[in-house]
């Protein structure tokens, strides 16, 4: 059996076995530490954010977005359905309803279905939780300025979108709150962790303060109302901190991973790859593309066959069981890229003969 090719497994940069090493000497292993510090400034420092605060997921981060705006039961939130079940569990939690917005020609959310959506509802949405999925920005200067004229906050989910840019500014800064993931398959990982960013000190403080169990700053314990233990601990930050120092390094590969499948399957014409709108930059976190007319799951199992790992797109919100009395703004599109595309193993540490394993294996079947 060929060693098995993952879709995005963790790649340790060389320094997070030596910044763990120096917490365990210090032996601040507990929540706090100077690594937790030191992680929140490395991302203030690469997306020019004001604050940031590390936490245990994204997921976290997205549910103390929606608590620090407080969104609370009956509440309408506005997302995505082309999406990952993490961007709407948040809004669950809060006792609020999702209300899906399909996507366009970007994959990402449609700003025209965007307008629709908020001239048609009964009542004004308090949110948007838009996705740059799959590492690529969705329209945010135009979904910025609707939000902007409606009077309705704006949270990114980054969680896919680290060092992603448009016009030169960081995904995940645009909007009122931003979070990232890095999550065991994300472009960093730390095993399993969120930060959340925002240029507004007092979210960020309120967050901080929800994350740690709403205590009360007294010598005792005093609480008057209910908080999380969403932290990230100071060992995980410390491979966080390694993580960030090759960031840059991480998105060239991801994007050279994404050229040399563009370049190699340019003669098959039923393929279309994910775009990335006039301006931006993805990280291009997964390489991902649709098929015109081979079915897209004969290509997951032959790449199997292979012991190559592939994945179909995501399943959007408004099909999914959970959701299947809920109000969505659709109009085909999320649900024809789940049908047809696939995502491709983008490993940052593949080579060039494994790159060459998978590209063999789809000009075999198209
Ligand atoms: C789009 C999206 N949102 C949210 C999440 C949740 O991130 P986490 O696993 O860090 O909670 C993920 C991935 O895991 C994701 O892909």
């Amino acid at each position: 059996m060929k060693d098995r090719i993952f879709l995005s497994p963790p790649n340790m940069s060389g320094n997070e076995q030596k910044y763990i090493d120096e917490v365990f000497k210090s032996n601040y292993i507990a929540p706090t530490g100077e690594f937790v510090t030191k992680f929140e400034n490395s991302i203030k420092y690469y997306t020019k954010t004001k604050n940031a605060l590390a936490l245990s997921s994204a997921t976290a981060g997205l549910h103390l977005a929606l608590r620090v705006l407080d969104i609370k039961c009956g509440d309408f939130v506005l997302t995505s359905s082309f999406t990952f079940i993490g961007s709407v569990n948040c809004i669950l939690y809060q006792g609020a309803t999702p209300i899906f917005i399909d996507s366009d020609k970007s994959w990402n959310l449609s700003p025209k279905l965007l307008k629709k959506a908020i001239k048609k509802l009964p009542k004004k949405p308090k949110a948007l939780i838009v996705t740059h999925l799959y590492g690529q920005l969705a329209e945010i200067d135009k979904i910025l300025e609707i939000c902007r004229d409606n009077n309705i906050y704006l949270i990114e989910d980054s969680a896919e979108s680290l060092g992603a840019s448009f016009k030169d500014k960081q995904s995940g800064t645009f909007g009122d709150l931003g979070v990232y993931s890095f999550n065991g398959n994300k472009i960093l990982t730390t095993s399993g962790g969120g930060i959340l960013v925002s240029d507004n000190r007092e979210w960020i403080d309120r967050a901080k303060f929800l994350s740690t169990q709403a205590k009360e700053p007294h010598l005792h314990y005093e609480h008057k109302e209910y908080g999380y233990n969403y932290r990230l601990s100071n060992v995980l930050s410390a491979i966080g901190v390694a993580q960030m120092e090759v960031l840059t390094k991480r998105v060239e590969q991801k994007r050279a991973i994404f050229d040399f499948y563009k370049k190699e399957l340019s003669g098959i014409k039923e393929i279309l790859f994910m775009p990335e709108i006039k301006g931006s930059r993805g990280n291009r976190w997964l390489t991902t593309l649709i098929f015109k007319k081979t079915d897209p799951i004969k290509v997951i199992k032959a790449l199997e066959k292979e012991n190559i790992e592939s994945r179909p797109l995501w399943k959007p919100m408004h099909l999914q069981p959970l959701f299947k009395n809920s109000i969505s703004f659709i109009d085909g599109t999320s649900e024809n890229l789940y049908k047809r595309g696939i995502c491709l193993p983008s490993p940052t540490r593949i080579d060039l003969k494994e790159l060459y394993r998978v590209v063999e294996v789809i000009k075999d079947l198209c």
